[in-house]
């Protein structure tokens, strides 16, 4: 019985050693995040989420997030190793997130993987945090086939708001970008001005629930061509909050749902606009959406609505790949491997690194 059970335990090994094992490490803004893939399937998954150190200040301070990387790092990275119940001398590569995102962040994870990689005598891979939120459809899963080339990317998230021609794992074209606040920082700004604490996208949600959607309304901004903008409608909604409660002090206690309904109804509908202009200009009917805000359950329910009417074939991400993780890293790592395209120890952290 026991040499029954060694055998199947070094059998098991030996299969995932044959193929590529990627510890990969995620630390491009608050959270710190490792992750292993054997190819693409996921064998762990951890993350050490700071949201109670800058929850006090009402948004990421960034030195606080680089000394909270820098304890967390070693952490994360063994309880990813030990949930994979994987060697650390078994892995073939460490992938970690170039940016863009927070230079102290970033540098907290390039650093350890560059001496990890040293250490162990096995490459690094730099990812572009986007291209992970985009490939996160591309991990392994039972109920769900990848899309195909080409299609319509879109990020949203607390940093991005992008819309994306994508051509293949790595040939993405911004067609449309935010020209000043993204989507997520949009919902925490106002969000942090009705009382929510950061990060405010999931509690306005949550909130919206039981809110009416038409009780408030807010400038939809549409500006001509694919770019957005949610500056005007994040100065409308302080200004709007502020005029209430001069008349009523109480104003967002007695309204607080649809306050949160209203909002969140004109915040995706500025986006689901744009989407539906560009998959009609650029003839795509594949509509694949990524980061944080896609795990919105307005925004996934009119991109289900659209779809149906629209005939898209819509992808939504499985909501533990929505925020971000160190998984979608591995998987755009796993891509790259495949072609032996590795990194050099001098590469340099991109806080503003684009397509
Ligand atoms: O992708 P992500 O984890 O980090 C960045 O790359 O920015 O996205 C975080 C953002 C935050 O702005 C958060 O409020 C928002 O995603 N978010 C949501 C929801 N869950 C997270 N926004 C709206 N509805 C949600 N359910
Ligand atoms: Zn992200």
């Amino acid at each position: 019985m026991i040499l029954i059970i060694y055998f199947c335990y070094n059998h098991n090994r030996l299969t995932l050693i044959k193929n590529n094992l990627i510890l990969a490490i995620e630390s491009s803004c608050d959270d710190t995040a490792a992750a292993v893939l054997n190819n693409r399937r996921v064998l762990s998954n951890c993350i050490h989420n700071q949201n109670t150190i800058h929850i006090p200040y009402g948004g990421i301070v960034p030195e606080l997030a680089s000394r909270a990387h820098q304890s967390k790092i070693t952490p994360i990275v063994n309880q990813a190793l030990y949930e994979a119940n994987i060697d650390k001398k078994d892995l073939n590569a460490i992938a970690y997130t170039q940016g863009p995102g927070l230079l102290g962040s970033l540098l907290i994870g390039s650093s350890f993987a560059k001496s990890m990689s040293l250490a162990l005598k096995i490459p690094i891979i730099p990812i572009n945090h986007m291209h992970g939120h985009i490939l996160a459809h591309f991990i392994e899963n039972n109920n769900y086939e990848p899309p195909k080339f080409p299609f319509i990317g879109i990020t949203v998230s607390g940093g991005h708001t992008q819309i994306l021609y994508v051509n293949d794992y790595f040939d993405m074209k911004i067609i449309g970008n935010t020209l000043d606040d993204a989507i997520g920082e949009a919902f925490d700004k106002c969000g942090k001005r009705i009382g929510l604490s950061y990060p405010a996208g999931q509690q306005i949600d949550e909130l919206a629930k039981t809110g009416d959607s038409k009780k408030f309304s807010f400038p939809i901004s549409n500006l001509s061509g694919y770019n957005l903008s949610y500056s005007g409608v994040k100065t409308a909604f302080l200004n709007f909050i502020q005029n209430k409660e001069n008349k009523s002090p109480n104003f967002i206690k007695e309204n607080l749902n649809d306050i949160c309904a209203s909002l969140q109804y004109t915040l995706t509908k500025i986006i689901l606009i744009k989407i539906e202009e560009i998959a009609s200009d650029f003839n795509v009917n594949k509509i694949v959406i990524g980061g944080g805000v896609s795990a919105n359950s307005e925004l996934r329910k009119q991109l289900k609505n659209l779809s149906s009417i629209k005939k898209w074939n819509l992808f939504l991400p499985p909501l533990e790949y929505t925020t971000d993780n160190a998984a979608m890293i591995g998987i755009a790592a796993y891509y790259k491997l495949r072609n032996k395209k590795f990194g050099e120890l001098t590469e340099i952290s991109q806080p503003r690194l684009k397509e």
